[in-house]
């Protein structure tokens, strides 16, 4: 089988993943660098990061962490800068699913579970993901009501959102919007549309789980009924 469909189907991570991983000479085959397409099967010796691929027995591990800002959701940095990988205390490989911006903090999910990760990122889940905003500037009813409806970005029309005025001053408002998007900077964008560029964005919850008491970097693991949950929306 070749070695994204393979790799996919025991839950590593998704096709696409798996690509960007092999094409940056991070998969090893029986000691040797893989190469897109390349065939693989259950006997081969599959390592991914330095870290060996324990197939079928492989346990599912899902964290939350609060991540902090100038971290890279990602589970490596070409630059060498600090991931949400590395905050995390675990030794086996996982990855997080979606993407906060270097300079978002909050709620990000980390996991080995491949089908776990296709579920909440397939663009048809429209997972809820609520953030809470400083934006420059004072907003007014019909700026918010632009969110609301949608905005005009580059990439088409925002889906409706909900969106709250917390607290405003002549400086700067605090906003709670939540999208059931996850386009690249999307808040960021919606924000600089109505012509409030973000000062602060933290990501408080994806659908119904928050962070709770989480402090900043800190992490845990997810439990059976908020894995279930997840697994539900
Ligand atoms: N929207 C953004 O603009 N940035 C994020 O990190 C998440 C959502």
């Amino acid at each position: 089988m070749r070695i994204n469909k393979y790799l996919s189907s025991i839950g590593v991570a998704s096709r696409r993943e798996i690509d960007r991983l092999v094409e940056s000479g991070s998969v090893i085959v029986n000691g040797t660098m893989a190469t897109p397409g390349m065939q693989v099967s259950e006997k081969d010796v599959i390592e991914i990061n330095g870290k060996k691929l324990h197939k079928k027995s492989e346990k599912k591990l899902y964290f939350m962490l609060n991540k902090p800002t100038g971290v890279i959701s990602a589970a490596k940095d070409d630059r060498g800068r600090k991931t949400v990988v590395d905050l995390i205390k675990c030794k086996e490989r996982i990855y997080p699913v979606g993407r906060l911006d270097f300079d978002t903090e909050g709620l990000i999910l980390l996991t080995n579970d491949g089908d776990f990760f296709n579920k909440l990122m397939h663009p048809k889940s429209e997972v809820y993901k609520e953030y809470h905003v400083d934006v420059m500037g004072r907003v007014n009813k019909l700026e918010m009501d632009k969110l609301k409806r949608g905005i005009k970005l580059e990439d088409g029309i925002t889906l409706p959102a909900k969106v709250e005025l917390l607290d405003s001053s002549h400086e700067t408002s605090k906003l709670r919007i939540t999208i059931r998007e996850g386009r690249n900077r999307q808040v960021r964008r919606m924000c600089k549309a109505i012509g409030h560029p973000v000062i602060h964005l933290k990501r408080e919850k994806i659908g119904e789980l928050g962070l709770g008491d989480l402090k900043k970097g800190g992490f845990r693991e997810l439990t059976k009924k908020e894995v279930e949950y997840l697994y539900s929306l």
